[in-house]
């Protein structure tokens, strides 16, 4: 059997996939069984931000895997300590501790359940177009119907949805019982959505004025990927909590909860816990991954490529808008977007499709180049004719 029918066989059959079968990757390039190359402006889902298997990361997960792979958290770590250090110290200047578990959605679930401990309130201010996740809690504060309505037994009473760029709508929703506001800075899965300036301001200070805490879900644009280290960092706004994952390890399943001082307090010892979370392997991983970022200044590549992106795909007239803000980004196309994403890869080039059905998105590895964006140029014009 090939691995297709392998795959499709033995699967559960949750995702609409790709017909590539990848086996390696080299920086912004992946390879598939039969050794065609394929240039990646989706980055696995905005993971390999610094590129497929930098050699700064597999180092660090080889040493350290022949070191100590896992010990639990009620034992200290070095690794761990460093990582956390790290964390703390690149993320938001207002950030304090850093909690550690596996992925996006559960980091989401602890700022939830963190949020209201520190509140001693239930509800939770989300957006309609906004995606935190796909397990009960973070499902229930995800907009979309698509994702969250054929689950109708979610807790989506105690969440107020209002649309993503409208602080007044905010404003409306707030009430004494509300614990938290929770949105994505950069909107992604949902459709790709910036806010302007004042959106972010006012959220914060009607946040601080309530009471309730300010969360940003950074799964997708934490560590360089939106041309600053940290998404806030464009309009001068912190949140209280910041979740993160996707591309922090290098590929490595992690998931973070970061904090400020305000609230890092709030769950006493033993009333959260995640066995892999903060485990050697990912600590390792974390670290030599951030430290790639910050050694070779990846958030201001992001934003140099954001530049020649929107030069080089303006004009074509395939592409009616660029949205978004440094190597997240969506092409809002006058043309179906899945024939756009079978056309390029076709041509060898990997992209994203989107909650809309006419935007693509680019999350590439944050290493990619000029040349890397001609490539695609030329591919989208060819398309285009
Ligand atoms: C903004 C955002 N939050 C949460 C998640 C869920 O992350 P995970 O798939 O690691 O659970 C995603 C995944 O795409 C995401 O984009």
């Amino acid at each position: 059997m090939s691995y297709e029918e392998l795959e499709q066989k033995y699967l559960l059959p949750t995702y609409d996939k790709l017909p590539l079968v990848l086996v390696r990757g080299e920086g912004v390039h992946v390879y598939d069984d039969k050794g065609a190359k394929y240039l990646d402006f989706y980055g696995g889902h905005a993971v390999a931000s610094t590129g497929h298997c930098h050699k700064d990361v597999v180092k660090a997960i080889s040493d350290q895997a022949g070191k100590l792979i896992f010990y639990s958290n009620v034992c200290y770590n070095d690794a761990r300590a460093e990582a956390a250090e790290l964390v703390v110290k690149n993320a938001y200047a207002g950030s304090r501790s850093v909690f550690f578990c596996n992925s996006g959605t559960e980091a989401n679930e602890a700022a939830l359940k963190i949020a209201r401990r520190a509140t001693g309130r239930p509800r939770i201010i989300a957006t309609t177009t906004g995606f935190h996740g796909r397990t009960i809690g973070s499902l229930s504060v995800t907009g979309g119907a698509k994702y969250r309505d054929p689950f109708p037994e979610n807790l989506a009473n105690l969440t107020e949805f209002v649309p993503f760029g409208e602080f007044e709508a905010v404003e409306r929703a707030l009430s004494p019982d509300v614990a938290a506001v929770i949105i994505e800075p950069v909107q992604s899965t949902g459709g790709v959505r910036v806010g302007n300036k004042r959106y972010y301001e006012r959220l914060r200070e009607m946040c601080s004025g309530n009471g309730c805490a300010l969360i940003f879900d950074e799964v997708q644009t934490a560590f360089g990927r939106t041309g600053k280290m940290m998404a806030g960092q464009h309009w001068g706004v912190e949140p209280d909590i910041c979740t993160t994952a996707k591309a922090a390890a290098g590929g490595v399943p992690i998931g973070m909860v970061i904090l400020n001082e305000a609230i890092a307090g709030a769950p006493a010892p033993g009333e959260h816990a995640s066995t892999f979370g903060g485990g050697p392997l990912a600590m390792a991983a974390l670290k030599a991954n951030l430290g790639v970022i910050l050694k070779e200044k990846l958030a201001d590549n992001a934003r140099e490529m954001e530049m020649a992106i929107r030069d080089s795909l303006g004009a074509n007239p395939l592409i009616r808008a660029i949205k978004g803000k440094g190597l997240l980004l969506g092409l809002d196309l006058n043309k179906d977007a899945k024939t756009v994403v079978a056309e390029l890869l076709k041509r060898k080039i990997i992209v994203g499709s989107s909650g809309p059905a006419d935007q693509i998105r680019l999350l590439p590895p944050l290493t990619i180049q000029p040349e890397h964006v001609r490539e695609l140029r030329s591919a989208l014009r060819e398309i285009a004719k």
